[in-house]
């Protein structure tokens, strides 16, 4: 029998002590991302999650980008970037969050999509929502109505899931 999404994240994952910043213990989906037959059971469960209610997915820089590119490519809809601050062109909107110390911004470029367009973001970590929040106020101040949310991995003690009281989110993997 073919492994679960969940099974293969439990098997990929990898954590790595220390990184970003002493005490910290990253989850690298790296190795879910290299192994073929993996990425695409955890990308076909993620979109199976949200079948027919979505008209296109955005992903969130930068391990975002890796699952929506495949998300949408495997559903024939379209895709946008939400980026890092300071990378997008012309005009953008822009969303704020906090971190253990100080800020950061997300942004998008508006008017790639009908109003109204059921968008489904992805990114790989929930761990404390601020970035999964700020991607999906972009998504509504853009005109667009955000569809789900899913991502690969939940913190679940980080409580993020509180950011986004109120959309479907999807977690293939919580701790
Ligand atoms: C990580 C992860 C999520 C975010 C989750 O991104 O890929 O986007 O943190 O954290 P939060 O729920 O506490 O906001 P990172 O900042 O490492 O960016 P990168 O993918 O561009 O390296």
């Amino acid at each position: 029998a073919t492994p679960s999404a969940s099974d293969e994240l439990k098997r990929l994952l990898t954590e790595i002590p220390d990184f970003p910043k002493p005490g910290i213990l990253f989850r690298d989906v790296a190795p879910v991302f290299a192994d073929g037959p993996a990425f695409k059971v955890i990308v076909d469960e993620l979109v199976a999650r949200f079948a027919g209610r979505f008209d296109a997915v955005a992903g969130v820089e930068a391990r975002g980008f890796v699952l929506a590119a495949a998300a949408a490519y495997a559903t024939g809809t379209g895709l946008l970037v939400v980026r890092k601050a300071g990378k997008l062109p012309g005009e953008v909107i822009a969303e704020s969050y906090d971190l253990e110390y100080g800020t950061a911004t997300l942004e998008l470029e508006p008017n790639q999509l009908a109003p109204g367009a059921r968008v489904l973001v992805l990114d790989d970590i929930l761990a404390t929502g601020g970035t999964l929040s700020a991607a999906a106020r972009l998504i509504e101040r853009a005109g667009y109505a955000v569809a789900g949310i899913g991502v690969l991995f939940e913190l679940a003690e980080l409580d993020g899931r509180e950011q986004l009281a109120g959309y479907d989110t999807q977690v293939l993997l919580a701790e």
